[in-house]
């Protein structure tokens, strides 16, 4: 009898691994995928093998230190670099049978200031890195996904995947491109009972803001006019910290949301930042978003900045209660 109950334990245990879904997730030395890897792993339920993955292993302290105890259990971490199809291949082909049910593509970067004085080269990894990161992604992990007629694919893109902003040209063309590629793609993912989510969050307070800022910091701006460069100096950069400051999320803040919730299609987390993204909605011509953001910029911009202090302000006295980024019940 204590033989049987201790098969039928072990039998339950061998069940839930085998009902554990593999989960891989690309940037993870920093931000956003390392917030999301470390939650996922620590799942209560243990519900995912997360197979976090990164391009540069030495990198790899922070995510282990945060991983603890799961770090060999329900965390592994993998080398993979969105930019090399031999690395993405020999990563996938390192899991157990190669099964992927939840691909998270979140490795990304961003390039801010004038084209003027951005090189092709500069633009062009932003998009490989961003766009055609994900689709080589894609083109590896979909065939497996598409016979087993199983899987999930997170995008993490941005509000600047729906709406422009001021001197993040390149950038927000390259989230473009994945949003008008994955609505492409999930009528054909539908037909496979796929499920596909493009995740837009508004500003993140990570690694990347930190390097996107600096690199503005540096920029050479010789090649623009006095105006333009004037104009990102003194407005745009000026008011990057504080809209980072004012309406930035933790990136532990994203991961649980996207966690928690079974994501639709397209899910904004910011809540703060919907009203901008709305006005895009609103009006089918396109004129109302770019003509509020240039009055907002150039013309009422001490109410723009006093708004932001407001909001921040509100946030500090409410220690974080507030309810940002998460939907309403
Ligand atoms: N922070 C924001 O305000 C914000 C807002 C909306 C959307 N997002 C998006 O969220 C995602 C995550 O960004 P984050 O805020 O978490 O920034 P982050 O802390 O800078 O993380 C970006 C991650 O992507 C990795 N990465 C870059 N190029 C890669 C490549 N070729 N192959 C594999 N990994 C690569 C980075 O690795 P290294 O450490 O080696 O560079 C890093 O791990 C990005 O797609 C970003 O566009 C961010």
């Amino acid at each position: 009898c204590q033989l049987q109950s201790q098969v039928l334990k072990e039998i339950s245990v061998l069940a839930r691994i085998m009902a554990r879904r593999n989960v891989l997730i690309t940037g993870c030395s920093s931000g956003i995928g390392l917030a999301l890897a470390v939650k996922m792993a620590k799942d209560e339920q243990k519900r995912f093998k997360v197979y976090a993955t990164m391009r540069n292993l030495a990198k790899k302290e922070p995510l282990e230190e945060a991983a603890g105890h799961r770090l060999g259990k329900t965390l592994e971490i993998k080398q993979l670099d969105v930019c090399d199809e031999q690395s993405i291949k020999t990563c996938v082909n390192s899991i157990p049978d190669r099964r992927i049910d939840v691909l998270v593509s979140n490795a990304g970067m961003g390039l801010i200031g004038p084209i003027e004085c951005q090189t092709i080269d500069e633009m062009k990894t932003v998009m490989d890195t961003n766009f055609f990161g994900l689709v080589r992604l894609l083109k590896e992990i979909l065939p497996d996904m598409k016979r087993r007629k199983s899987g999930h694919i997170v995008i993490i893109s941005s509000v600047m995947g729906i709406q422009g902003i001021l001197f993040n040209d390149v950038y927000a063309a390259s989230k473009f491109a994945v949003e008008g590629f994955c609505e492409s793609l999930a009528i054909q993912a539908l037909k496979f009972k796929l499920q596909l989510s493009l995740i837009e969050p508004g500003p993140v307070v990570t690694e990347f803001e930190r390097k996107v800022f600096e690199d503005g910091m540096k920029m050479d701006l010789s090649a623009a006019d006095e105006e333009t460069a004037e104009m990102f100096t003194n407005i745009y950069l000026k008011n990057y910290k504080q809209i980072f400051q004012s309406l930035g999320q933790s990136a532990e803040d994203v991961a649980e949301i996207i966690l928690a919730e079974n994501p639709p299609f397209r899910h904004q987390t910011n809540t703060l930042y919907t009203p901008m993204t709305t006005l895009k909605y609103a009006d089918p011509n396109g004129d109302l978003p770019i003509d509020i953001f240039y009055k907002m910029v150039f013309q009422h911009d001490k109410i723009f900045s006093a708004s932001l202090n407001f909001i921040k302000l509100l946030r500090w006295r409410s220690r974080k209660s507030f309810d940002l980024g998460k939907p309403s019940q």
